[in-house]
């Protein structure tokens, strides 16, 4: 773990400069607290942090997991000496500023100058308000997303008492269009959820064709870029992806997790309007908040009430240090871990003990041992993951739908999904480690047994 003694050293000196500014309070003394034990208890917090995978090491290269930087873990922790709260102005007024900055930031990103958007608690919350949104503008109306969206979409519709339907989707896991256009056909749909890189794969359902159905059928395109939404800077996308990011701006809401690829602590997803009106949709009165001013309290556009300013000062200064523009540091960051992911793809596929599914569309890699079964095969990715995982590489499993692979007519097909292996290479690091990463897992193939399989086994693992 790197101690970066550099940075805390720049983190004390901040401290002091933010201690400046009231300077000219009267002294109070603190309750005092027991040193000796703060620090006992504070080691004994480091012992029980070390349960856990190394999410910071090239070699942790499984579920959706990113450190932050290590400006946003600084101005996160220099932010909670005064713990603003960003529900309202009398809160948090400094780091309001930096949300309705950084937000606009994020906005540009996608070409939007004039719209509503904060952030908000995560991906989860960010899809709620806009569904809560999209629900409201069109009632009684169906909301769709395909059978690769995020599981939460269905939960947030039932929570909202909104009917939801899921499209299928093609071999390549994005939106199957002429499903979704047949569905269009009979009528009474009001919001399309477009996933921008589903979580499974990244896939990237095809927006333009998404956006010519609206032209046709009149529906709200939600984007749930929750993941993807950053590549949207990027160069090196294939042509799917590319068309897709390039309209992003035409949708009518989008949710980005700067907590997921924006280098963000958790806690930090940002859900965006394209029309600004339809903020008169949170009106509310509160007879306790929003006494200081005139100006927009960001709790008059949230559904959520308190929120960490602090979230609010991480994304605003990794923003200064790392502006959101094509080509910059940031988007050279994450084209590296869209190379990993090329490169290890390449791997798979020349090697005969693997068996790839389609190419990367963003940074996941989903690949499968070879095996005379589907239940063999997934027997045999659950054994290699946990045989890498104890020469410390740790990856992760999905079960996907058989079609994504092209498995030979051999194959027998005894389960209807597969379970493969999936690799997020979301670190700019992982590119140096790819050749690491790749040693290791011939290693554990060549290590791990053949389970024998019951003949007739559903292969329920
Ligand atoms: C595409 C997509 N949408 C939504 C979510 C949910 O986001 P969160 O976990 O921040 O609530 C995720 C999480 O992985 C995701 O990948």
């Amino acid at each position: 773990m790197h101690l970066e003694q550099k940075s805390l050293n720049a983190f004390l000196e901040a401290v002091k400069k933010l201690d400046i500014g009231f300077a000219a309070l009267p002294q109070f003394s603190a309750i005092p607290y027991d040193e000796t034990r703060l620090l006992e208890v504070l080691q004994a917090t480091a012992e029980r942090l070390q349960d856990n995978y190394p999410y910071f090491h090239p070699l942790y290269a499984g579920q959706m997991l990113k450190p932050p930087h290590p400006i946003a873990r600084l101005a996160y922790a220099l932010a909670m000496w005064i713990n603003p709260n960003n529900h309202a102005l009398d809160g948090g007024r400094a780091t309001s500023a930096m949300e309705k900055e950084a937000v606009a930031e994020i906005a540009a990103m996608f070409g939007w100058n004039n719209f509503l958007g904060h952030l908000c608690g995560g991906g989860t919350i960010a899809n709620l308000e806009a569904l809560w949104v999209a629900g409201q503008l069109h009632p009684g109306k169906k909301i769709l997303a395909s059978a690769q969206a995020h599981y939460t979409h269905q939960r947030i519709s039932s929570v909202l008492k909104l009917e939801f339907e899921s499209v299928p989707v093609d071999s390549q896991a994005r939106i199957d269009i002429d499903a979704l256009r047949k569905r269009l056909q009979r009528g009474d749909v009001g919001t399309v959820v477009a996933t921008m890189g589903t979580t499974a794969t990244g896939s990237v359902d095809p927006l333009p064709e998404i956006l010519a159905l609206r032209d046709k059928f009149a529906f709200r395109i939600h984007a749930d870029a929750a993941y993807g939404g950053y590549f949207t800077l990027i160069d090196n996308l294939a042509a799917n992806a590319k068309s897709a990011f390039a309209r992003i701006g035409e949708v009518d809401s989008i949710v980005i997790d700067p907590h997921k690829h924006g280098l963000q602590p958790y806690g930090c997803g940002c859900v965006l309007f394209h029309d600004p009106n339809v903020g008169s949709l949170y009106k509310h009165d509160s007879p306790y908040t929003y006494f200081s001013s005139a100006e927009l309290h960001l709790g008059e556009i949230s559904l959520e009430c308190s929120r960490p300013g602090a979230s609010a000062a991480a994304l605003w200064a990794t923003q200064k240090l790392l502006p959101l523009v094509k080509n910059g540091e940031f988007a050279q960051r994450l084209e590296r871990g869209r190379s990993a992911a090329l490169a290890l793809y390449e791997k798979t596929t020349a090697d005969d003990r693997f068996l790839t599914s389609f190419g990367p569309e963003l940074d996941i890699v989903v690949f499968a041992p070879r095996g005379a079964s589907v239940s063999e095969v997934s027997a045999k990715s659950r054994a290699i993951f946990a045989a890498a995982a104890e020469r410390g590489l740790h990856l992760a499993l999905a079960d996907l739908p058989v079609n994504f692979f092209p498995f030979p007519a051999t194959v027998q097909r005894d389960r209807e999904t597969i379970t493969c292996l999936r690799s997020v290479l979301m670190k700019p690091e992982h590119l140096d480690w790819v050749d690491r990463i790749w040693q290791i897992l011939a290693s554990a193939t060549d290590a791990s047994q053949t389970p024998k399989i019951a003949s007739g086994s559903t292969g329920q693992y």
